[in-house]
């Protein structure tokens, strides 16, 4: 089997490339490409793939190229971990609408769009040249904001599924304050990407099947919330007093929202992410030069990634075997939540099938949840027609209907500085 990973040259490389090692009886890889236009980094992290392949007796090989085109041939699966514009512009995301009194996040808010309006046209041309190359593969994405760009590529008519690592750390978490093996914790996770309430915890072997309920038996949830309430917490960055008034646990990203004003004044004071991420880049790029390391370096875990290669190993290896089993993933919405289109892109457990993930049937949302999943969905789909048509009016008329944003003299100013700071990485602009 051929895995093509586009921007393989990423520092996160080495922890998917653990999980396959890891992983292999689930996912035998027989070819690792790590396709990237950066030949320095390329050269890096091959390198230290390679050899930490070697070093857990896998099999496969590894090779890398700047050629996307024949990278692609005659593979199985090609997972996108890109990044357009780097860190550089990943800065600009997180500090310019802080001087609009809007939070600066990557995928949350007014830099989520730029990130979008860079990344939906080099991927939709990724996936068409997948589509010739490889008509078969799977796409599975990683690439952020990831819910735009799961929807982008399947309105586009792609095999792909979006894939996100909060419903595998939250799961992990979980199992740890349980003590149970995380196999057997299967969350209540609803929402958006990256915009999702965790409503109830079942242990499989005490409860039936669940997509994502609060009330059905079993649910251990409520007593997780009673005995591990600051851990529970700390996770989401948000009060314990707060989680549990919900009931539920909700995605740190839930954070910008529900303290948007506090966390703006933090931000403003500190070291954007995307400066620190770029130092650890530097750290973690010379330590993948010895040759003598072969395992994936401890300072990777302070990045944000933890989990990401175990979920996508299970993915691509339930999507390749149809197995059937339940992983949350970013997928159609069809009529999961009555509020949203059938079109939209949801993140709720799924049954992965060799013809797709299939979401399970989610409880009613609660108002609460559901008003601002259908508010940020609105905002998605006029990001989605933005990132695609182009144009200063549909970037302003997007950043109108986000809920951080909201306001005409904001939305106006941010897309206006928006659009000027991405021009280059901009084909309308
Ligand atoms: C989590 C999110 C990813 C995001 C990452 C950022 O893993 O789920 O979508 O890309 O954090 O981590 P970083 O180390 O780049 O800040
Ligand atoms: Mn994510």
């Amino acid at each position: 089997m051929k895995l093509v990973v586009v921007g393989g040259g990423s520092t996160y490389t080495p922890e998917l490339v653990d999980g396959l090692a890891r992983m292999r009886a689930a996912l035998p890889v027989a070819e690792l490409v790590l396709a990237d236009p950066d030949r320095e980094r390329l050269a890096l992290v091959g390198g230290l793939a390679a050899r930490m392949l070697a070093r857990a007796g896998h099999p496969g090989a590894v090779r890398t190229t700047t050629r996307l085109d024949e990278a692609l041939d005659g593979a199985a699966v090609v997972l996108l971990q890109l990044r357009v514009g780097g860190q550089a512009a990943r800065h600009v995301d997180e500090t310019l609408p802080l001087a609009c009194g809007c939070v600066g996040q990557e995928t949350t808010g007014a830099g989520g769009l730029a990130k979008a309006l860079r990344t939906v046209p080099v991927v939709l041309d990724i996936a068409e040249r997948v589509a010739a190359r490889a008509p078969d593969a799977w796409i599975v994405d990683f690439t952020n904001p990831v819910g735009i760009v799961t929807r982008a590529l399947l309105d586009a008519g792609h095999r792909a599924a979006g894939l996100c690592n909060v419903a595998i750390g939250v799961q992990r978490r979980t199992a740890a304050l349980l003590g149970v093996p995380p196999e057997r914790v299967r969350l209540g996770h609803a929402g958006l990407n990256h915009l999702t309430w965790v409503r109830s915890v079942h242990l499989d072997g005490e409860d039936g099947e669940d997509g994502g309920g609060r009330d059905a038996g079993g649910d251990v949830l409520p007593r997780l919330l009673a005995e591990h309430p600051d851990e529970l917490a700390a996770s989401a960055s948000l009060p314990a007093s707060f989680l549990r008034r919900l009931g539920a646990v909700p995605s740190y990203y839930l954070h910008y929202f529900y303290e948007h004003d506090r966390v703006v004044e933090e931000l403003r004071g500190s070291r954007s992410r995307a400066e620190q991420v770029a130092d650890l880049e530097r750290d973690l790029l010379a330590a993948y030069a010895d040759p003598a390391l072969d395992t994936k370096p401890e300072r990777l875990s302070e990045r944000g990634g933890a989990y990401y290669s175990e979920a996508a190993v299970q993915l691509v290896a339930s999507l390749l075997g149809g197995t059937g089993d339940t992983q949350v993933v970013n997928v159609r919405n069809g009529g999961t939540f009555p509020f949203l289109a059938p079109e939209a892109v949801i993140e709720v457990p799924a049954r992965i099938t060799s013809s797709g993930p299939v979401p399970l049937p989610v409880p009613p949302m609660e108002p609460l949840y559901a008003g601002l999943i259908a508010h940020v969905s609105a905002y998605e789909e006029l990001a989605l027609d933005a990132a695609l048509r182009g144009g200063v009016d549909r970037v302003a008329k997007a950043l109108l209907a986000h809920p951080l944003v909201g306001q005409l003299d904001v939305a106006d100013r941010l897309a206006r500085d928006l659009v000027a700071a991405n021009r280059d990485h901009l084909p309308w602009a």
